[in-house]
C-alpha cells in the first residue's frame, strides 16, 4: 500500500505527465533503445523507424496509477494489454528496463520539477503497477503452457497450405513442425508471428485473428497486404512475398479476449470492415457448426469486389442455418455503407454484436447500435492497433 503522501504526490504530478507525454515517450523510447537494442526484437521496431511513437505505455502506466489504491477496477483493461504481453513474449525482468528508462525520460523532460520525491513516488507506483501487470501475466503464461498441447512464448509452425481469399487478403494454413496437434482457442482470439525479414536485423512480430473454428491439427490466419512503402507494412508484405508452402515461421500461442461465447443461443450479428472481418470467421463457422439454429447475422462492408473476402464460404455456411441472413456492401458503390437502416434490417437488437474494422468505421457502428438501444454489454468490439485502453475506464 502506497502511503498517504505518496499517493497525493502522483494524483497531483499525473496532470504535468500528461502535458509532458510527448516528449517523456520520445526520450524514453529512444534511450531505452540505445540502452537495450534486444527489446527491438519484441516491440514493433517499424513504428519507431517511422517517429510513431508508441504512447500508449507510458499514458497507461499514469492512467493505472490514478487508480493506483483500487487496481481491480482497471483488471479489464489490464487483462487485455497483458494478453498483448503474452503473446509477444514479455517477460518479468523486462519490467525493471521499462521503469527505468520511464522514470529517466520523466527526469530528463521535466528537469529541475522533477523533485526527488516526486521521482521516488513514480518509483514506487510504477512498481506496483508493474507487479499487477506481471501477476495477471504469469498466470495467462502457466494457461497457456499446461493447456493440452499448448505451449508459453514462440514454437514454429509451418505453413502448409497458402490460399489467396481477395485481391490482397492471403489465408495462411500453420501446423506445428514438431507434428503435434495445437491447443483449442476461443474464435475471436489471435496470435502473434514472429519472423526474421532479410535486411533487418530485428526480429519482427504482428498479431493475427485466428480465422477459422478452432480445429485439432492447424491455425488459419489471414493476413491483408499492406502497402509496400509503409515500413508498418513489411510483415504483411513478407509473409505475402516470400513466405510459401514448406516454409517455418515462429507463432506464440491464442490470446485475446474479444472472443465469443459459443455456448450463447441468443441472437448474435457479425459486423467487420474490410480484413476485420478475419476474427468474425472464426466466430462465425463456430456459430455455424456448434449451434446452427442460431438467430445470425453477417454483414460486411468491403471496399469492392475485387477485395471482398471469404464470400463463398459464408455463403456456404449460411446455406447450412437455420436462421441465418448475409449482406455485403461495397463501399465504392452508390449507397455501399452500412447506415442505421442497414443495421435495423440485419441486427437483432435484444442480441449481442460483434464488431471489428478500421477505426473511423468502429466508431461509427458502435454509435449507430448505441442509437438502436443496444447497451455496452450487449457491444463486443476490438481495435486493431494500440487498445485505446484505460482512457475508457
Ligand atoms: C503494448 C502498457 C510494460 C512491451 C502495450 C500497450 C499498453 C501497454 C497500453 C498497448 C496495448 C495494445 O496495443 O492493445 C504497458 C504498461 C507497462 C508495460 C502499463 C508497465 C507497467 C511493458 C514491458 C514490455 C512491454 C515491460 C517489454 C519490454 C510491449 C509491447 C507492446 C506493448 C512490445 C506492443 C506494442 C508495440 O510493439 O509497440 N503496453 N506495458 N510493455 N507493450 Fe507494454
Amino acid at each position: 500500500m502506497l502511503s498517504e503522501q505518496t499517493r497525493t504526490i502522483i494524483k497531483s504530478t499525473v496532470p504535468v505527465l500528461e502535458e509532458h507525454g510527448t516528449a517523456i515517450t520520445t526520450v524514453f523510447y529512444k534511450n531505452m533503445f540505445e540502452a537495450h537494442p534486444e527489446l527491438l526484437n519484441i516491440f514493433n521496431h517499424a513504428n519507431q523507424k517511422q517517429g510513431r511513437q508508441q504512447a500508449a505505455l507510458a499514458n497507461t502506466v499514469y492512467a493505472a496509477a490514478v487508480h493506483i489504491d483500487n487496481l481491480e477496477a482497471i483488471l479489464p483493461a489490464v487483462v487485455q494489454i497483458a494478453n498483448k504481453h503474452v503473446s509477444l513474449g514479455v517477460k518479468p525482468e523486462h519490467y525493471p528496463i521499462v521503469g527505468e528508462y520511464l522514470l529517466k525520460a520523466i527526469k530528463e523532460v521535466l528537469g529541475d520539477a522533477a523533485t526527488d520525491d516526486i521521482i521516488n513516488a513514480w518509483a514506487e507506483a510504477y512498481g506496483v503497477i508493474a507487479d499487477a501487470f506481471i501477476g495477471v501475466e504469469k498466470d495467462m503464461y502457466e494457461k497457456a503452457e499446461n493447456q493440452q498441447n499448448g505451449w508459453s512464448f514462440f514454437k514454429d509452425f509451418t505453413v502448409a497450405r497458402k490460399v489467396k481469399e481477395s485481391e490482397n487478403i492471403t489465408s495462411f494454413y500453420l501446423k506445428p513442425s514438431d507434428g503435434s496437434d495445437v491447443p483449442t482457442y476461443q474464435p475471436g482470439q489471435y496470435i502473434s508471428v514472429r519472423v526474421s525479414i532479410p535486411g533487418d536485423k530485428y526480429l519482427s512480430n504482428r498479431q493475427y485473428s485466428l480465422s477459422q473454428a478452432s480445429r485439432p491439427d492447424e491455425f488459419r490466419i489471414s493476413v491483408k497486404r499492406e502497402d509496400d512503402n509503409d515500413p508498418a507494412g513489411q510483415v504483411s508484405v513478407f509473409l505475402h512475398n516470400q513466405v510459401n508452402v514448406g516454409d517455418t515461421i515462429e507463432v506464440s500461442a491464442p490470446a485475446g479476449e474479444f472472443v465469443l461465447d459459443a455456448n450463447h443461443t441468443t441472437p448474435v450479428a457479425f459486423i467487420s470492415g474490410g480484413v476485420g472481418i478475419t476474427p468474425m470467421m472464426s466466430m462465425f463457422e463456430t456459430v455455424a457448426t456448434v449451434t446452427p439454429e442460431r438467430p445470425t447475422a453477417f454483414l460486411h462492408a468491403a471496399r469492392n469486389e475485387s477485395l471482398h473476402a471469404f464470400d463463398k464460404d459464408i455463403q456456404k455456411y449460411v446455406a447450412t442455418m437455420d436462421n441465418a441472413n448475409y449482406k455485403t456492401l461495397y463501399s465504392e458503390q452508390p449507397q455501399g455503407f452500412i447506415t442505421r437502416e442497414v443495421l435495423e434490417e440485419m441486427v437483432d437488437v435484444t442480441g449481442e454484436v460483434y464488431v471489428c474494422g478500421p477505426v473511423p468505421f468502429m466508431e461509427a457502428m458502435i454509435t449507430e447500435l448505441r442509437a438502436l438501444g443496444l447497451t455496452e454489454e450487449q457491444i463486443h468490439f476490438e481495435f486493431f492497433g494500440p487498445a485505446v485502453a484505460l482512457q475508457t475506464v
